[in-house]
C-alpha cells in the first residue's frame, strides 16, 4: 500500500478500540495517552493498514472515522452516544442532504454522529449558549472535517436556543429536524418548533422523567404531535470464562429518555 501523504490525518488504533488521531506533519506534537513525538517522523514508511509501535503501546495505522473521532474526542459536557445518536437520526430521517439543527452542542458529540450521515448536500446548524464548549465541542468538528470525504454545510451559533430562531432562519428555512438537548427544553420548544417544516421532526434529549413530562406537555400545548417517548436499552454481552457467551456484569448504564415530535399543519378554522 502506497505510504501516506503529507498532512493525510491517520488513526492509530490500539487492539481494544481506543483510538489516537493525528495528522502526518512535520514538527512535535503532543498526543494524550501516546506523549510527545514527531507524527511525520514515527509515521515515515508506515501506511495504513501497518503495525506500529509507539512509546510501549502497539497500534494498528487505520483510517480515522466516527468510531475513532468519537473515541479520541476532547470532552466538557455529558455527549449524547451511539446508543441515541443512532436511534434519533433513524426515526427521524435524518440522512444525506438533510436540514438539521440541534443544541445545546456541548462537545459536539451528537453533532459528529449528526455530520457523519448527512453528506455535503446536508446542512447542520448548531447552538450553543457556553462559549467555553461551543470552543471544545467547534475544535471536535473542524478535526472531524478535516478527514471526512463528505461533511454538511456546518454553522455554529452561539447564543441561546430560545432566542436564536432568526439567525438560525437565516441560514436555512425549514428544518427537517431539530433536537434539543439542554436543561430545560420545553422552555425552548416553542421557539425551536417554528423552525421546521410540516412533517418535520423535533426531538428533546431528557435524562430526567420530570424533563420529560414538561417537555411531553409543552410539545402537545404548542400542538406537536408527541411520535415515541421512552429510553433506548444497551445490554452488553460477553464471552464467558468456561464458554458461551452471556450478558456482562457491569450494570445497564441510563443515559436520558427521548422524546418524539413532529410538527403538523395547525387544525382548520371552524
Ligand atoms: C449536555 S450538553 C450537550 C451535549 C451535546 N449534545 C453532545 O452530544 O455533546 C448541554 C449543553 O447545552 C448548553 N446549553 C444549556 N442551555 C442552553 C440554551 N438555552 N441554549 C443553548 N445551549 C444551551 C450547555 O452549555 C451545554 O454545553
Amino acid at each position: 500500500m502506497a505510504e501516506g501523504a503529507r498532512g493525510e490525518w491517520v488513526a492509530l488504533r490500539e487492539d481494544d478500540g481506543r483510538a489516537y488521531l493525528l495528522q502526518r506533519s512535520p514538527g512535535e506534537l503532543k498526543v494524550k495517552g501516546l506523549g510527545r513525538f514527531d507524527a511525520e517522523k514515527i509515521l515515515d514508511g508506515y501506511s495504513t493498514g501497518d503495525r506500529i509501535v509507539v512509546g510501549q503501546k502497539s497500534l494498528t495505522i487505520v483510517d480515522p472515522a466516527l468510531p475513532e473521532a468519537r473515541r479520541n474526542m476532547s470532552r466538557r459536557a455529558q455527549v449524547i452516544g451511539a446508543k441515541d445518536s443512532g436511534f434519533l437520526i433513524s426515526w427521524m430521517g435524518i440522512g444525506v442532504g438533510s436540514k438539521v439543527l440541534e443544541g445545546g452542542h456541548g462537545s459536539g458529540g451528537l453533532a459528529m454522529h449528526l455530520a457523519n450521515v448527512m453528506g455535503a448536500s446536508g446542512t447542520l446548524v448548531s447552538v450553543e449558549s457556553r462559549p467555553e464548549h461551543a470552543e471544545v465541542g467547534r475544535d471536535n468538528m473542524v478535526r472531524m472535517q478535516s478527514f471526512m470525504s463528505e461533511f454538511p454545510e456546518w454553522h455554529l451559533i452561539e447564543g441561546d436556543l430560545g432566542e436564536v430562531a432568526e439567525r438560525a432562519r437565516g441560514i436555512c428555512d425549514n428544518f427537517d429536524a431539530a433536537i434539543i438537548d439542554v436543561a430545560e427544553p420545553w422552555v425552548v420548544v416553542g421557539e425551536v418548533a417554528t423552525l421546521l417544516r410540516a412533517g418535520g421532526r423535533l426531538a428533546c434529549y431528557c435524562p430526567t422523567t420530570a424533563q420529560l413530562e414538561r417537555s411531553w406537555n409543552e410539545c402537545e400545548n404548542i400542538g406537536l404531535i408527541v411520535e415515541w417517548a421512552g429510553e433506548m436499552v444497551e445490554r452488553r454481552w460477553v464471552k464467558a470464562s468456561k464458554g458461551g457467551v452471556r450478558p456482562g456484569n457491569q450494570p445497564m448504564g441510563h443515559t436520558a429518555f427521548l422524546l418524539i415530535a413532529a410538527r403538523v399543519a395547525p387544525d382548520e378554522e371552524e
